[in-house]
């Protein structure tokens, strides 16, 4: 809803409001940005200057509110008063931009670069500041309970405009905050960090040429004291895939001003007289139910509008993943041989990753080349996906569209197609990104990839990226234009592709990519322990049915710890579930753990991928209305452990439920010489019966089962006792370092 009054603007939803007054002197000023509030209330919110602060610059003589380095601004100018950090930037020039004109539009108009937008309905309010030669519309708009901004600059003179730097949105907000940003690398994506905003700049940017693991475009600002369930807390994000910049700082004044955008470093674009230029969409929302609710508002708002319409809801095949298992190293008979495991044990999808075409048997070689590999599949990728078909998978397939090495037949054939400046190329991962500014170069993406998504019966595409950019500048925003214009013209007429995106893992997980693959490869570490991290952090802004979650080998490729097959299922659980490691190399006792993890998945799918994501003191909940299912998650257990406790969140009060624990077992090996207490005779721990038996027999681990009131539940009821010591019982819980555990909640039902 968008309310005009006066010089006033009021957009609300059901949980946040933003609240807009044009000032006596044509400054856009934010009153207010939070819970929902009314029109009405824009005189309660202006902030008194009385009679100000020393070297205030005035817009209007005599006129303190007219300081604009004094008030709260939703956009501001540079050298004219404001000597805080601006969100526009001209080489050489002040910006003193002033209200114009404002429309309430039935339709957001559309994006002339291509750049992707939030999808749905509703007005748009575009208000338009202008100073002689420029003019700049600011669209607001709210979708869920998500704030939507961007800007568009133009060249109204007739000189040309140098743009050094232009934010998406800027905002200030009162009081004093803590930015939570999330910072990582390969294989340790989204490590969360917390810092106070002070009164020096606090920034989050990424310069690779993409979001990046760097540090990831979403983030956090929080009142101080503010929890997971309570406090007030804003989420941000942008709907970009390149380099971004956000910033937070306090004023003097107690004004704590946020900006989003493009990242200024070596950006610059000039501007033509009649020339616009456009950002990317960014996202806000607030809640004063902490963290928790700014990632349930965070998550419906992506679920619904980001993702693309045809995946909006719709579940999502358990996929296996022949990367971990083969790397480079397969044939026909191998994969098939792994596809009709894979299929026993309760797969739905066969995805062949990297290696299938060229001369690509080691990373060294092939990339740009799509010819596919007639010694490793000599019928072709039809002939493997018809036999995929026929053991009643779906066939997925890998491409790494964007990179070519050096030594393939297209960088033999177009060297020029590669995205280099005046220096010697520099390789990572011995690879080049193709130029995709060049129109060329995204006719033969999009001519070759679509030609091959037509020819074999493909479901599903893992479209990967492995190295940072060297492209400054203009030609890193236009790179990232130019992949969207690629993924639209090859997905956009097969939109019942599963698109899954992948940068050596998250390097590229933004609501950018997620207008296009409804999932991304969160990492390419799946140590569950590293996951519990990476998924945990993410679910602060996105939803889980957007993490690609795949149960690998232990000891795992990336960090040599050695986990329970269990917890490996458990965590994996909590997003789209896939498997990756070499299905061959499984004792019997795994593969039944592994049919009973595809069946327990498959049962609860629609709340593991879409129910509502809570984050809980020791694990995680999702809850679709009929069924809650909670996963606790432990680190290295230590001695003589006290009381453990389950409280899960947002069941109702008064109802009575069962709780069911899932049914887990222990592998008779890991108890060692310890097995004596359980066995009939003495067994050598390392002798050939504890060896044999470790391959078929299980123990079975504590259930727990009650009933309980939501109150109950929500309040916490003690989990089975923890081993404590040596003996064996099967009413507890003997869980190892880095055990789990799973329990699924549903409302009792009454038998007469
Ligand atoms: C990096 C990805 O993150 C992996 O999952 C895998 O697809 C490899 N690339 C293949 O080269």
């Amino acid at each position: 809803m968008i309310e005009y009054k006066n010089g006033i603007f009021l957009l609300r939803s059901e949980n946040i409001s933003l609240l807009l007054r044009v000032s006596p002197q044509g400054l856009l000023e934010q009153l207010h940005f939070g819970a929902p509030v009314d029109i009405e209330d824009a005189q309660a919110f202006a902030l008194q200057p009385g009679i100000g602060w020393g070297s205030m610059v005035l817009l209007e003589e005599g006129k303190t509110e007219s300081c604009p380095d004094v008030v709260g601004l939703a956009w501001s100018g540079s050298g004219r008063g404001d000597y805080r950090e601006s969100p526009l930037e001209l080489s050489g020039v002040s910006t003193d931009l002033r209200y114009q004109s404002h429309r309430i539009l039935d339709a957001m108009p559309p994006a002339a670069s291509g750049l992707p937008l939030a999808a749905g309905e509703g007005q748009i309010l575009e208000i338009t500041l202008a100073q002689p030669g420029l003019q700049l519309q600011l669209y607001f708009r709210i979708l869920g309970d998500v704030l939507l901004r961007r800007a568009v600059v133009s060249n109204t003179g007739d000189g040309t405009v140098r743009l050094g730097k232009i934010m998406s949105m800027m905002m200030d907000l009162p009081g004093s905050y803590e930015m939570t940003t999330f910072d990582g690398s390969w294989i340790a994506e989204m490590r969360k960090h917390t810092v106070p905003v002070l009164d020096s700049r606090v920034v989050n940017e990424s310069v690779t040429g993409f979001s990046s693991h760097r540090h990831n475009p979403g983030f956090l600002l929080s009142m101080p004291g503010a929890g997971e369930d309570h406090g007030r807390v804003y989420g941000f994000n942008l709907i970009y895939s390149g380099n971004h910049y956000a910033a937070a700082q306090r004023s003097f004044q107690g004004l704590t001003r946020v900006m989003q955008g493009i990242s200024p470093a070596e950006f610059s674009r000039e501007l033509q007289p009649g020339e616009s230029f456009e950002t990317p969409e960014a996202v806000m929302t607030f809640s004063d139910r902490g963290f928790g609710g700014v990632s349930e508002q965070m998550h419906h708002f992506v679920n619904h509008h980001i993702i693309p319409a045809y995946w909006q809801g719709r579940m999502r095949p358990v996929l296996y993943n022949d990367w971990e298992g083969c790397m480079f190293d397969f044939n026909q008979h191998r994969l098939l041989g792994l596809a009709k495991k894979a299929r026993e044990l309760g797969c739905e999808l066969f995805v062949l990753d990297d290696g299938w075409f060229g001369n690509r048997n080691s990373d060294t070689a092939g990339l740009g080349d799509y010819t596919v590999n007639k010694k490793k599949l000599p019928g072709g990728l039809r002939g493997l996906s018809d036999r995929i078909h026929a053991l009643g998978m779906e066939f997925g397939l890998w491409f790494e569209p964007e990179s070519v090495n050096m030594d393939s037949d297209l960088y033999r054939a177009h060297p020029d197609w590669a995205l280099t400046d005046q220096f010697q190329p520099l390789l990572s991962r011995h690879q080049l990104l193709l130029d995709l500014t060049k129109p060329q170069v995204r006719d033969y993406i999009v001519e070759n990839v679509s030609a091959i998504l037509d020819s074999a019966g493909i479901s599903y595409v893992k479209w990967d990226m492995n190295r940072h950019s060297i492209a400054l500048g203009a030609k890193a925003h236009d790179y990232i234009l130019g992949l969207y214009e690629v993924l639209r013209r090859i997905f956009d007429p097969r939109p019942q592709i599963l698109l899954e995106s992948c940068a050596s893992g998250g390097n590229r997980f933004d609501l950018g990519m997620l207008c296009f693959s409804p999932q991304i490869w969160c990492s390419d570490d799946t140590d569950p322990v590293e996951r519990v991290t990476i998924q945990e952090n993410l679910s602060y802004l996105y939803p889980q049915s957007t993490f690609g979650a795949h149960v690998s080998a232990a000891p795992h490729a990336q960090t040599l710890r050695s986990t329970p097959l269990t917890t490996r299922g458990n965590v994996s659980f909590f997003g789209v579930l896939g498997y990756e490691l070499d299905l061959n190399h499984l004792l019997p006792v795994e593969e039944k753990e592994i049919k009973t993890q595809t069946a327990l998945y498959k049962r609860w799918r629609k709340a593991f991928q879409f129910g509502t994501f809570r984050r809980l003191e020791n694990g995680w909940q999702v809850s679709d209305g009929r069924v809650t299912v909670a996963g606790i998650f432990h680190g290295q257990r230590s001695a003589a452990p006290g009381y453990e406790y389950l409280r899960v969140k947002a069941l109702e009060p008064g109802k009575r439920y069962t709780l069911h624990s899932r049914e887990q077992t222990l592998r008779v090996g890991q108890f060692g010489s310890l097995v004596k207490h359980v066995a009939p005779v003495e067994l050598n721990p390392n002798g050939i019966v504890l060896r044999t038996a470790d391959r078929f027999v299980t123990l079975p681990d504590g259930v727990q089962t009650c009933t309980a009131s939501g109150n109950a539940l929500m309040a916490g009821i003690p989990l089975l006792p923890a081993f404590r010591g040596t003996g064996y019982d099967k009413n507890q819980r003997t869980q190892l370092d880095f055990g789990s555990n799973l329990y699924i909640i549903e409302e009792e039902t009454k038998h007469e």
